[in-house]
């Protein structure tokens, strides 16, 4: 499939999906080469016949939707982020929280891949913030639309390439070898849950302390698609709480005023 050729298609396609184009730049190579995937699936020529084919089916619409969604995680990424996470995030929202009698803090993890996301915050809690905080508990909710990446998440075994931007002492403490791959302890993984959802339909009822919604809505939805998005997590958002975005991303400017600059560029602190 010419490169010229799948940009176009793309151009044309991600409008219709509420996707923007500028958010597919760097990731067209992996999309196009499921196109090419899902072409030879149907024994479809080129792009022209699937256009005809997209047009007029709307599962077909829906399947191109997936193949439009772009996996890529690894943890603890964005280092700085979750270094901020550690030692500012987490103890500041335990701390008010022990001071109101409360035992719990809640967090969700948006779009949350292979589960490499969840499972880097309740390592960072667990190894780094929990000793100091013996009375509280921190409970994750990881939702994403893509089952098969939940199914990854719920097994919790990942290649060494996940890895490399956990701080090197957690890597045996949070993680046991099995063979090539290495998975995430079990008590490690207790507080943390995964469930299906498609973040444009159905978001979880909140409130939660700590959202996290990185290279999601506010790199792959259109502008629409972002102001909503970030309307509907803001509300989902305990008073005092944070939501972090991707590093490359920004919260759209009706929103933006809600919140206050947190303790790195990329965590916001609601108001
Ligand atoms: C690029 S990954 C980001 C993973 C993680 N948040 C991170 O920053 O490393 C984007 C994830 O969002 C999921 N996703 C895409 N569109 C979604 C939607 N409409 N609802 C829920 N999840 C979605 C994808 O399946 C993918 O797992």
């Amino acid at each position: 499939m010419a490169h010229r050729d799948c940009t176009a298609f793309l151009q044309w396609a991600l409008p219709q999906l509420g996707l923007r184009w500028a958010g597919y730049r760097k990731v067209q190579g992996l999309v196009c080469k499921r196109l090419a995937h899902r072409l030879r699936e149907l024994g479809l020529a080129d792009l022209a016949q699937y256009r005809v084919r997209v047009a007029g089916d709307a599962l077909e619409r829906e399947r191109l939707a997936a193949l439009c969604r772009i996996p890529i995680s690894r943890f603890y990424r964005d280092r700085g982020v979750f270094d901020a996470l550690r030692d500012a995030v987490l103890p500041a929202l335990a701390a008010r929280a022990a001071g109101r009698g409360e035992r719990t803090l809640r967090a969700w993890s948006a779009g949350c891949a292979s589960g490499e996301e969840p499972y880097s915050l309740a390592i960072a809690w667990r190894l780094a913030v929990a000793p100091r905080f013996p009375g509280t508990a921190l409970a994750v909710l990881a939702t994403d639309a893509e089952p098969e990446l939940l199914a990854r998440a719920e097994r919790g075994c990942y290649r060494s390439s996940s890895l490399k931007d956990l701080p090197g002492e957690w890597l045996p403490l949070a993680f046991e070898r099995a063979g090539e791959l290495w998975c995430v302890r079990g008590g490690l993984r207790r507080g943390v849950g995964f469930a299906r959802q498609d973040i444009r339909a159905e978001m979880p009822a909140g409130p939660f302390d700590l959202v996290l919604c990185r290279n999601l809505a506010f790199t792959y939805f259109d502008a629409p698609g972002q102001e909503e998005t970030a309307a509907r997590l803001a509300a989902r958002l305990a008073p005092g709480g944070f939501l972090v975005l991707g590093c490359h991303e920004k919260l759209p400017a009706a929103i933006a005023g809600r919140f206050a600059p947190g303790p790195h560029e990329c965590i916001h602190a609601s108001a």
